[in-house]
Parts: structure tokens; sequence; C-alpha cells
């Protein structure tokens, strides 16, 4: 009978549709993006953050303290997020999020954390529990 077939339709986006607020389709997940300030001697770390459709606004960052937020990303979407930071005298730029599988598994494909340390900007490896050396300070 087509309307019970219609009806089925409807039933089966509807639970599409509600598996997706939850997440639970494995083509969404749910990333969060860290920024930390590692420096020393009790200094504070300017962050401003950026995709091509949020700007998340410019804040300073106690040291030892994480700003951080997350997003839904599809496989098919290719969200960008990049920082801006600086520090006495000394600034840097660069990307924390992108489509890139080296970058989802250091974040252990949840948590990409970027640290601003006194020598430069580093990104905890989940996958080997170290911190790698991505970005020197420009004066
Ligand atoms: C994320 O940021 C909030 C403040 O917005 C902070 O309370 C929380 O500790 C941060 N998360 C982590 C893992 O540090």
């Amino acid at each position: 009978m087509p309307s019970s077939n219609g009806f089925l339709l409807v039933v089966a986006f509807a639970i599409l549709f509600i598996a997706h607020g939850q997440g639970l389709p494995p083509e969404f997940t749910r990333w969060y993006v860290h920024v930390v300030n590692g420096l020393s001697n009790g200094r504070t770390l300017f962050v401003h953050c950026n995709s091509k459709d949020d700007d998340l606004g410019g804040r300073n960052l106690d040291p030892e303290t994480d700003f951080n937020w997350s997003f839904r990303q599809h496989v098919l979407r290719r969200t960008l997020f990049w920082c801006y930071v600086s520090k006495d005298g000394a600034h840097a730029s660069f990307k924390v999020f992108w489509q890139d599988v080296l970058l989802f598994h250091k974040c252990a494909w949840k948590d990409c954390i970027w640290i601003a340390k006194d020598d430069g900007v580093y990104i905890k490896d989940l996958a080997r529990n170290t911190d790698e050396f991505r970005r020197r300070w420009k004066p």
C-alpha cells in the first residue's frame, strides 16, 4: 500500500533526523579545539581564533588556562579554524583545525590541543603523548 510506504519513509527520516542531533552517524564528530597558555613566569597569552564563518573574538588567557570551543564536523565539510596568539613582543599564527587525518590522529579524533610555550607553539600528540613543536614565535 503506497501510503504505508510513505509513512515508513517519514519514520525513517525522523529517525535519521533524531540520530543527527545525537551525533550518532559516524560521519559526524564533535571536535574540541583548545588553546592553552603554557608560558612561564605567570605571563598572559592573547589569543584570537577564527573560521571563515565565525570570529571567536580576542581574549587574554591567564597562565595555565585553556580556551576551548567545540563544533560538529561533517566529513564533507572543510572546516578550518586558525588562531593568532601573542605575548610580550612576539606573535604567531597557525591553523588549529583543518581536514587532515594526521591531525585527527594527533587529536585522538576529539581534542585538538595547542599549547603556547616560551619557545613556540606546540600541538599535543595524544596518540604518542608528546608535545610536538609547530611554530616559532615571530618578533
Ligand atoms: C574549556 O573552557 C572552559 C571555560 O570556557 C574551562 O572552564 C574549561 O576548563 C576548559 N576545558 C579544559 C579541558 O580545560
